[in-house]
């Protein structure tokens, strides 16, 4: 039975920094950031937009009613949980109006979440196949203003329904994956912006991806020549690019000409959006498939998930006959026009402008907002969801 990705969905906030003019206001040479780390645009959440709202926005242009009878499970791959006990998964199962005979849990490994929701769900339409399940990656990338990893930093999430017969993208075996207790990059609970040291995290992403590709290729006999295109988590989009040049060399320069093309390729959405911590992987694949027009059906996809602290995996897919069908390119395109861009300025008291932290009530103005799932407000410590749709 094959299982995998049947649909795949993307939300960013709607307001965005331009690279160019914070490496300005940084005093930084503007081709650092757009060529040495390799991004053009920011996402900037406004307050109300969280990483629920972020996940139940993605989530929404995909789900039809066929889907919210059969999701039985709804996985959410989080680092920027909003509540230490109860999981982003139960407020977006209840915002999607999802059936309540269904499992609901988040799951944190940094950018590794929504790979381990991944599996854990190819794991459970295996034993349950006519069900589906709803893997959900969203994050706030926060560093902090005037840090090294500023540059980095973003917004966004990732939905994908996992069933069998899956129309985009069917999952294969051989999945090989890593884990070691090194600290690259983490966050503490009483702080709501990451440490990192970014140097090792660097050198530890491309071990980590060495490690995995290598165990890869003596497992299976594979070799880059069987890769249509390999993505990559991207925390900055010149990051894959560092891990795949340390492989190149072991195929013949075809082959390493049409990695390196759809690598550029599988980065377009990243560079315009920034990190997005866990979903990052997956918006990668979704800029490949969607702006790669000739990209033919049986294409097998490698994919290198890396979620700092440490976890890795490589694992594989096939694209399924027909899948360009099933992806929502029109409504990515106007998400992405409709962007409207804010001053460094502006960026910087967006960024400022956090929710109390000393349980106070308040209450957001949603109008400003044009998601249709935004965060109203917090009243007697719960936070107020409002789904416009409804
Ligand atoms: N023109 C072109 N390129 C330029 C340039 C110019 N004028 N000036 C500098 N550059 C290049 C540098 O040569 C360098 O390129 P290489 O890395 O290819 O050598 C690149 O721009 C970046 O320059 P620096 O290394 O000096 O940048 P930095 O020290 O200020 O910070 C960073 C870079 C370490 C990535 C930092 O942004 C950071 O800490 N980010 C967060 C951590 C991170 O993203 N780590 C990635 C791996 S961990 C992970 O993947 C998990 C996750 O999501 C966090």
């Amino acid at each position: 039975m094959k299982i995998g990705i049947d649909k795949i969905g993307f939300y960013a906030p709607h307001l965005y920094v331009d690279m160019n003019k914070l490496a300005v206001a940084r005093n930084v040479e503007p081709e650092k950031f757009t060529i040495g780390i390799g991004q053009e645009k920011m996402a900037v959440p406004p307050i109300t937009q969280d990483a629920v709202t972020l996940a139940a926005n993605a989530a929404l242009e995909i789900i039809d009613e066929d889907d919210k009878e059969k999701i039985d499970f709804v996985i959410f791959g989080t680092e920027s949980g909003i509540d230490h006990s109860k999981s982003s998964a139960v407020y977006v199962h209840q915002l999607l109006g999802l059936k309540p005979n269904a499992r609901a849990v988040e799951v944190k490994q940094a950018c590794y979440g929504a790979t381990a929701g991944l599996q854990m769900a190819k794991g459970h339409i295996a034993l349950n196949p006519d069900s589906k399940v709803l893997v959900l990656g969203a994050d706030i990338a926060r560093y902090g203003l005037n840090t090294s990893g500023e540059a980095t930093q973003g917004a966004g999430a990732v939905a994908m329904v996992i069933s069998a017969d899956p129309k985009i993208m069917a999952l294969e075996e051989n999945n090989v994956y890593y884990t070691n207790d090194i600290m690259d990059f983490w966050r503490p609970i009483y702080s709501d912006q990451a440490f990192v040291d970014g140097k090792f995290s660097n050198e530890q992403y491309i071990a980590f991806f060495n490690k995995v590709w290598g165990q890869y290729k003596e497992m299976t006999g594979h070799a880059l020549e069987d890769f249509e295109a390999i993505c990559y988590h991207l925390p900055y989009t010149k990051m894959g690019l560092k891990a795949l040049r340390t492989v190149l060399e072991e195929a013949p320069e075809n082959v390493q000409d049409r990695l390196k093309e759809n690598y550029q390729i599988s980065t377009m959405y990243n560079r315009n959006v920034g990190n997005i911590y866990t979903g990052s992987l997956y918006l990668s694949l979704l800029s490949l498939l969607e702006r790669k027009e000739d990209l033919a059906s049986g294409s097998r996809i490698g994919m290198f998930s890396y979620g700092s602290g440490a976890v890795g995996e490589f694992f594989t897919g096939v694209l399924q006959p027909n899948y360009r069908e099933h992806l929502h390119l029109a409504s990515h395109e106007s998400l992405f026009a409709s962007r409207k861009e804010v001053s460094v300025e502006e960026y910087e008291e967006i960024f400022e402008n956090t929710l109390p932290k000393d349980g106070a009530n308040i209450e957001l103005d949603i109008e400003q907002d044009p998601a249709p799932i935004c965060l109203a407000g917090v009243n007697d410590h719960m936070r107020q969801y409002v789904n416009k749709n409804n």
